[in-house]
């Protein structure tokens, strides 16, 4: 029998590319999005419309905070796996309505978690992000370094989410994954993140707004790189805590509790905000307005990966250079709104 994979947020940005890349390999894959407004849901729509015609995708439309619609979505389907990717993301928005993060993040992930336990599914995978970290200075980033100073209600809530998947896994040997995602770009982007905001704003002749004076770092991963990262851990769940007969990786997050560990999917480069303009000026041939700007409340200067537990993990590490993913996304970005 196929493989079942249940994906929340397959009208987003990653569950989208996710599902994409699943069901190519035969895998059934049903979808769980809310098509919530916080952007365009004309893009969200397209990108469900493309999976809808790719044989083995089904989808349920409604909210996570809907127990029992998503309760009958989990049960009619009865997954093998669940990747839970719906969520309310963005660091910015988080000041403006912080309860969104909170219905969202925290009781959506909880409905989830609940879902997963009653199936024993054998493997639960969550989205995390690189902005638990925090305030943290030291870089890169490891998954066994601290990550209790949350700058913001997005992070916080995230963080929350990591514990509440330890308990789980630790009170019914339920294996969770979590995944720390650094600054996901690439075609289907979300327009509420730089690269998009930059290419449309610059093709219109608009000023774009640049935090810090430029004198930002971020780790920019290639959505075609993180999803494969995603793939590859999806075969490679957390062991039982009972039966362990190896010792643990250097540097594994693996709980000694619970089978649960958390993962970076990141390039492991920091890229420096102006040279990021400049490569999509290149791209575009078309030079910037510049807007400097200073730092934004809630933002974090800098954010770098270290990719060592993936790649130990399952021999992969992301590697697309940034060029060549802003021009795959300034392609597509072209032919989606005919610019
Ligand atoms: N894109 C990044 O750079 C990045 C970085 C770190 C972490 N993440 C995390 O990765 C995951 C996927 O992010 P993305 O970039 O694809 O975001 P996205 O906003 O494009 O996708 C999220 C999807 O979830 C759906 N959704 C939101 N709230 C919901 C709710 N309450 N009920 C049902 N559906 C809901 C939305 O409609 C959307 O389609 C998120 O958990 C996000 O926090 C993303």
């Amino acid at each position: 029998m196929s493989r079942r994979i249940l994906i929340t947020g397959t009208a987003g940005f990653i569950g989208f590319h996710l599902a994409r890349l699943l069901l190519a390999e035969g895998i059934v894959v049903h979808g769980y999005d809310g098509m919530t407004d916080y952007y365009d849901v004309e893009l969200k729509r397209r990108r469900h419309a493309l999976l809808q015609a790719m044989p083995g995708f089904s989808a349920t439309e409604a909210m996570l905070e809907d127990r029992a619609a998503l309760d009958a979505a989990i049960d009619g389907f009865a997954p093998d796996e669940i990747v839970h990717l719906a969520a309310q993301a963005g660091v910015r928005y988080s000041l403006e309505n912080p309860r969104a993060y909170l219905d969202a993040n925290v009781l959506g992930t909880f409905n989830v978690m609940e879902a997963a336990r009653r199936h024993a599914v054998r493997h639960l995978m969550m989205a995390s992000t690189s902005s638990v970290y925090g305030a943290n200075p030291e870089m890169p980033y490891a998954e066994t370094m601290q990550a209790d100073h949350p700058m913001t209600i997005y992070a916080a809530t995230k963080k929350a989410t990591e514990s509440m998947g330890h308990a789980y896994a630790h009170l019914w040997g339920l294996p969770t994954t979590m995944f720390r995602f650094f600054t996901v770009y690439g075609p289907w982007g979300r327009p509420d993140m730089a690269l998009f905001k930059f290419v449309e704003a610059i093709l219109a002749d608009r000023p774009i707004d640049i935090y810090n004076h430029g004198e930002m770092y971020r780790d920019f991963t290639y959505v075609g790189d993180l999803v494969r990262g995603i793939r590859l851990l999806l075969d490679t769940p957390p062991p039982q805590v009972e039966g362990r007969d190896t010792p643990p990786l250097e540097g594994d997050s693996l709980s000694p509790v619970a089978p649960w560990r958390v993962v970076n999917i990141g390039n492991s480069e920091k890229v420096r905000l102006l040279d990021f303009v400049e490569a999509i000026e290149a791209e575009l041939g078309v030079a910037a307005r510049r807007n400097l700007m200073p730092m934004q409340p809630g933002d974090v200067p800098a954010t770098w990966a270290d990719a060592s537990l993936l790649q130990a993990l399952t021999g992969y590490r992301p590697q697309t250079d940034i060029r060549d993913g802003i021009a795959a996304f300034v392609a597509w970005y072209r032919e989606h709104y005919r610019q």
